[in-house]
């Protein structure tokens, strides 16, 4: 089987460099005509030029495909709309969203100021949410749609010094959970990626030897499988230097109480029990869990 995109459209966000660019590039590779989306700002999100995006885009050009430049701000919903008035106009349709693109204000959190939190929250998600709403309906009534979040392990971990992206890129993670029920029906699947990637936001990083094995290009196909077709739902797909994990939320069984031994000594004395991973389960939705707990407290009731 061969994963090709032809006759599809993808709006990539932030595609001027980094990981976008090799997103777009390889869509494009693929036959998918692409939207290479481009504040072209810093690492930290000042200035802006659309050249970022027409560099790439003449790359594609250049290599036989089709793409268009939009230097859009993502945060920014009439610019979004403009765009994706464009992408209509010129292609008439929207198979694949990327949210890719993004911003760095790193600061321990007693340092950070309100400003640092507040630019990097816009970015990542209302970024996200905007792009992702201004396709949505168009999705819908294609009955198709693949969209992509961009998540860290930063957001799903933790790491010093970036309380207010892994913040973002955490809440990604809980935007697709609810976009893939309210999309199912409407074949829009909707996944996230984990990257790990050597470009300018990680350049100052780490060491040059593994740098040059973090390629954004080894982390692409990771996108390319879950914008196609066969690709999966609800799946948070990390990536790496050739490496691809599966990453997910377990919740585990725990441990049911009477009204009587619902007690915060009695959580105490099971923790280990209740805290116990190797009974972990992964949830499909929220009510899985209420289901849970009732179920569990009807049989302690007898
Ligand atoms: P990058 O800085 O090379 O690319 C980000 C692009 O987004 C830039 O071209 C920038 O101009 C664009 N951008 C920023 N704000 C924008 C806005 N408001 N509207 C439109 N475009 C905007 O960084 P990189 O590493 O390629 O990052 C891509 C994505 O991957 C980001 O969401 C980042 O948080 C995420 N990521 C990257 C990791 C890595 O190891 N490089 C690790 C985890 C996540």
């Amino acid at each position: 089987m061969t994963i090709r995109f032809d006759g599809q459209v993808a709006i990539v966000t932030g595609a001027g460099n980094g990981l976008g660019r090799s997103h777009a590039l390889q869509l494009a590779a693929r036959g998918a005509k692409v939207v290479v989306n481009d504040l072209g700002g810093s690492v930290h999100g000042e200035g802006g030029s659309v050249s970022a995006a027409q560099t790439v885009v003449d790359e594609i050009v250049a290599a036989g495909g089709e793409a268009m430049a939009h230097g859009a701000n993502v945060c920014k919903a009439d610019e979004v709309a403009d765009m994706v008035k464009a992408t209509m106009a010129k292609w008439g349709r929207i198979d694949i969203l990327v949210n890719n693109a993004g911003i760095l204000r790193d600061k321990s959190f007693a340092k950070m100021e309100e400003n640092d939190w507040d630019a990097v929250i816009a970015v990542h998600l209302k970024g996200s949410e905007v792009c992702t709403k201004a396709v949505w309906d168009i999705m819908r009534e294609q009955n198709y749609g693949r969209i992509i979040m961009t998540t860290s392990s930063s957001g799903l971990y933790g790491n010093f010094g970036q309380s207010n992206y892994g913040a973002a890129k955490m809440a990604l993670v809980g935007f697709m959970n609810t976009l893939c029920l309210e999309g199912a029906k409407y074949n829009i699947n909707v996944n996230c990626l984990s990257p790990v990637a050597a470009t300018r936001m990680t350049e100052n990083l780490m060491p040059e030897e593994m740098l040059a094995l973090l390629k954004p290009e080894l982390v692409t196909p990771a996108v390319l499988f879950m914008a196609s077709k066969e690709g999966p739902n609800r799946a948070v797909i990390a990536a790496g230097a050739g490496g691809f994990a599966r990453a997910v939320v377990l919740e585990t069984e725990g441990m049911a109480f009477s009204e009587e031994d619902a007690t915060p000594e009695n959580i105490a004395a099971n923790w280990g029990t209740i805290a116990d991973a190797a009974t972990g389960k992964e949830y499909k939705g929220g009510n899985e869990q209420t289901i849970k707990f009732l179920t569990n407290a009807q049989k302690v009731r007898g």
